[in-house]
């Protein structure tokens, strides 16, 4: 594992611009901006764009997704959204009526609206894990998992406060009881270290507009080999068996083209936002997860020094993201902080009582130093 120096030269980051915040929205690299240009581009000229585009963009990134999470890529497909992921996955985990569904206290909505109405529907039971005592979130969770328990919906890294779920002893417990495990990995990939082959989880969703930097409305869900025959969202036609030859499409077929395709969303063929990922992902994989993991890890904990020097605690570096901080507000902070660093052009966010602070290789030590002198200003 390397540090990655400083890479902001590959952004269109001002000087005077302080962004901390890329787990709210990841910045698109340069290249990827002008990868998505030229596709967009394209479309003004249709004649010149062969029928065989609609493949090729999809079967370039497919692998390179895979290798985000150890992945082959037959498992992946392409969704808009991390909702979208989930209703698939929901559509293919049935649930008996007396089963429960575990989320954690405060987890992002998308998987509580999903979760919910999935369990509504089967008379199964939500039941919403959260840390108590001494015990860290991914204990709880642990604890929490029993011959009850039909499904396990959690992420990585909670979207709040950056808490780390060992995932790998959760889907050992959840194998160990039969349960399936649905994972959002949103708020780390690209950040974190994550393996399939460890974890094995039924299904894996992710948004690719924060870490992996990506456009918005593109991303990925991940489906086990035993996950892969299942029923799709939508009736598509260019998942089908042979939609290349256009000529053909009239013979409709039930047929399916192999593995996780199925499961793609209807338009996936986007000449605008594909290459763009594709950068992103790619400047993603050229950096390398765990090089990128490092760097956070090793600029964090010295920002989360800082933080606890001044009275805003953070989680522990072994129960958190090493990308991601979640510092505690005390109660006399201004309700109007967030907007009042703005107005500075320092970015961050605020959830429940964090303050949520999320740099990238992009941020220099000047960026942190004009974060802390605000925050001893707008604290006193
Ligand atoms: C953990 C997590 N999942 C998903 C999303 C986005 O969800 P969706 O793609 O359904 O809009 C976010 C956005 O903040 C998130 O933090």
């Amino acid at each position: 594992m390397t540090l990655i120096p400083n890479q902001r030269h590959l952004f269109d980051i001002p000087d005077d611009v302080a962004y901390l915040n890329v787990a709210t929205m990841g910045p698109l690299p340069l290249a990827a901006a002008e990868a998505g240009q030229r596709g967009l581009a394209r479309k003004l000229r249709p004649w010149n764009i062969p029928d065989t585009d609609f493949f090729t963009d999809t079967k370039r990134l497919r692998p390179l997704l895979a290798e985000l999470i150890g992945a082959d890529e037959a498992g992946i497909a392409f969704v808009p959204s991390v909702s979208y992921a989930l209703a698939t996955a929901a559509q293919n985990l049935p649930l008996a009526k007396g089963q429960s569904v575990l989320l954690l206290e405060d987890q992002f909505p998308s998987n509580v609206y999903t979760w919910r109405a999935h369990a509504g529907a089967a008379g199964a039971r939500v039941i919403t894990v959260k840390a108590h005592g001494n015990a860290d979130l991914s204990s709880a969770l642990l604890d929490a998992i029993g011959p009850d328990t039909g499904l396990v919906a959690c992420p990585q890294v909670r979207w709040t406060d950056g808490a780390r779920i060992d995932l790998v002893a959760v889907g050992k417990r959840c194998r160990d009881v039969g349960a399936a495990l649905v994972l959002d990995l949103t708020q780390s990939c690209g950040a974190m270290r994550f393996d399939v082959r460890e974890v094995q989880p039924d299904f894996v969703a992710v948004a690719g507009y924060k870490w992996l930097l990506g456009p918005y409305a593109m991303g990925f869900l991940y489906a086990a080999p035993h996950r892969r025959s299942g029923r799709p969202l939508e009736q598509n036609w260019i998942t089908r068996k042979g939609a290349d030859d256009f000529s053909r499409l009239i013979d409709y077929t039930d047929e399916f083209a192999p593995g996780t395709e199925r499961y793609d969303m209807g338009e996936r063929s986007n000449f605008a936002l594909l290459p763009a990922f594709e950068a992103s992902v790619r400047q993603v994989l050229d950096w390398g997860v765990a090089n990128i993991e490092a760097t956070l890890a090793h600029r964090n904990r010295s920002l989360a020094a800082e933080l606890e020097k001044r009275g805003l605690p953070v989680m522990p570096e072994a129960e958190r993201g090493p990308h991601y901080l979640g510092a505690l507000l005390p109660d006399t902070a201004p309700a109007d902080l967030t907007a009042r660093l703005k107005a500075e052009g320092i970015y961050v966010s605020k959830r429940g009582n964090r303050l949520r602070i999320t740099p990238h290789l992009f941020t220099r030590d000047k960026d942190i130093a004009r974060f802390l002198e605000a925050l001893d200003r707008h604290l006193t």
